[in-house]
C-alpha cells in the first residue's frame, strides 16, 4: 500500500507491537497516513520496548490514531473489549528467542499457543456478533508465523504446504499457535491469514539476536559467539519488507492460506559477520568459536512464489540493508544501551559464560 490508498480493514489491533516487527509494522502503517488506527496491546516483556514506537508519538497527527495498552494476550478480559472494536487482529505477540525457549519454554507456550487460542476466542465472539447483525463483519486474524516451523532443511525450498517439522521450543510453540489459527478457519470459518517470516534484521531488533549482538559487541570490542562452525545458513529479511509482506497479506490474503515470506538473502553466519565486521572497521579476531546451540537448525530457505503471485516484493537489497542496520547501531547507541544496562546481565552470563570460558578464537 502507498500513501493515500484505502486500507480494506481501517481499526486494527496489533499484538507485540512495542517489539522489533511489530512497531515496524505500525510505524510504517501510521506513517502512510490512510486513516488507520491501530490499538497495540502488548505485554512489556523484556523485549517490548516503548521507545520503539518514540517515532509515532513524535507526530501528533500519528499518536492521534494509536492508542498503546499494557496487557497479555493470554488473558480474555483485556483482550475481549479490544477485539470487539476493531476490523483486524495482526498478531506479532510472542517469546521470539530460540535460546530462551532453550532455556525457559514454559513462557513460549503460554504467549504462542494459549495467547493465539485467547485472541481467536475472541475473534470468534465477533464473528457470531456479526452474525446477529450486532455489528458489520467479523474480524480477519492474521497469525504472524515463521520459517522455523518447517525445521532444517538441508536442501531445496520449503512451500506453504510442505509438512511441519519444528525442532525448537520455539518453533514447536509457533507451529502450535499458527495450527490453532488455521483450525478457526477450517472448523468455524473464520477469516485468518498466516503468515510465515524469514530471520528478520534491521533498526530496533533486540540485542539477543546475532546480528545486533554481534554489532553491538563489536563495537565494545567484546567478544563475538559463533556458534559451533558459523556454517548455518540463514535467509535475511529486512523487517520493513517482513512488515511489509505482512501489510500486503493482510489486504490482499485469501482466507485460510499461508504465505511464506523469504529475504531471498542466503548467507551462512560467518558471512554476515564477516560483512558486519567489515563495516564497523573491527578485527575477524573478535569472532569466539562457542559450544553449539542444541538442536540447532542448520538451514532454512523457502519458496516465495504464492507472495510474488499475490502482488508482493521485497524491495531491500540485503547489503544496503545491512550496512545501514550497522549504521543505525552506531548512531543509536542510547537505545541499545539501555536495553542492555537492564536484566542483561543475568541472561547473558547464563547463556554465554560457560560458553565464553571454553572459547576459542575462529582463526
Ligand atoms: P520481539 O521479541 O522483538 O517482540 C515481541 C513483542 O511481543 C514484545 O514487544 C513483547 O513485549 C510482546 N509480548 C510478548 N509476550 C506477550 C504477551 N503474552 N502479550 C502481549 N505482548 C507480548 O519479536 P519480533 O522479532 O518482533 O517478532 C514478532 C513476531 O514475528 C513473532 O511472532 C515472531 O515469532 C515472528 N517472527 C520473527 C522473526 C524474526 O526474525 N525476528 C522471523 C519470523 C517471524
Ligand atoms: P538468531 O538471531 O537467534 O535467530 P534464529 O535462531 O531464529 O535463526 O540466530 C541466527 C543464527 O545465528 C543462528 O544460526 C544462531 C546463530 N547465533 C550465533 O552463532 N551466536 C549467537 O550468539 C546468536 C544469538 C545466534
Amino acid at each position: 500500500m502507498s500513501e493515500g490508498d484505502a486500507p480494506r480493514f481501517r481499526r486494527l489491533l496489533v499484538t507485540g507491537a512495542a517489539g522489533f516487527i511489530g512497531s515496524c509494522f505500525v510505524r510504517d502503517s501510521l506513517a502512510r497516513r490512510d486513516g488507520t488506527t491501530i490499538v497495540v496491546l502488548d505485554k512489556l516483556t523484556y523485549a517490548g520496548n516503548l521507545a520503539n514506537l518514540a517515532a509515532v508519538e513524535a507526530d501528533p497527527e500519528q499518536a492521534a490514531r494509536l492508542r498503546f495498552v499494557e496487557g497479555d494476550i493470554a488473558d480474555a478480559a483485556v483482550v475481549a473489549p479490544l477485539v470487539a472494536d476493531v476490523d483486524a487482529v495482526v498478531n506479532f505477540a510472542a517469546e521470539s528467542h530460540v535460546d530462551r525457549s532453550i532455556l525457559d519454554p514454559a513462557a513460549f507456550l503460554r504467549t504462542d499457543v494459549m495467547g493465539v487460542h485467547v485472541l481467536l476466542e475472541a475473534c470468534r465472539i465477533e464473528q457470531a456478533r456479526a452474525a446477529g447483525g450486532d455489528r458489520a463483519a467479523a474480524p480477519r486474524f492474521l497469525q504472524v508465523s515463521t520459517d522455523e516451523v518447517y525445521g532444517s532443511v538441508e536442501h531445496g525450498e520449503s512451500r506453504e504446504d510442505d509438512r511441519l517439522e519444528p525442532r525448537s521450543p520455539y518453533s514447536a510453540a509457533k507451529a502450535g499457535g499458527e495450527l490453532l489459527a488455521r483450525s478457526y478457519f477450517v472448523t468455524f470459518g473464520m477469516d485468518v491469514v498466516t503468515t510465515r517470516g524469514s530471520n528478520t534484521y534491521g533498526p530496533y531488533h533486540h540485542p539477543e539476536k546475532l546480528i545486533p549482538l554481534f554489532i553491538t559487541n563489536a563495537i565494545d570490542d567484546q567478544p563475538l559467539p559463533l556458534y559451533g562452525d558459523g556454517l548455518q545458513q540463514r535467509d535475511w529479511l529486512h523487517v520493513a519488507d517482513h512488515a511489509g509482506a505482512i501489510g500486503h497479506v493482510l489486504e490482499h490474503g485469501v482466507a485460510g492460506e499461508t504465505y511464506n515470506v523469504p529475504g531471498n538473502n542466503e548467507r551462512t553466519n560467518s558471512e554476515v559477520v564477516a560483512a558486519l565486521l567489515e563495516r564497523l572497521g573491527k578485527p575477524w579476531s573478535l569472532v569466539r568459536r562457542v559450544e553449539d546451540r542444541p538442536g540447532h537448525d542448520r538451514r532454512y530457505a523457502m519458496d516465495g512464489s504464492k507472495l510474488v503471485a499475490l502482488g508482493w516484493t521485497n524491495r531491500v537489497p540485503f547489503g544496503e540493508g545491512l550496512a545501514a542496520t550497522v549504521d543505525w547501531y552506531r548512531t543509536n547507541e542510547a537505545w541499545w544501551r539501555a536495553i542492555k544496562a537492564g536484566d542483561w546481565d543475568d541472561y547473558y552470563r547464563r547463556q554465554y559464560g560457560g560458553r565464553l570460558a571454553g572459547s576459542r578464537e575462529a582463526g
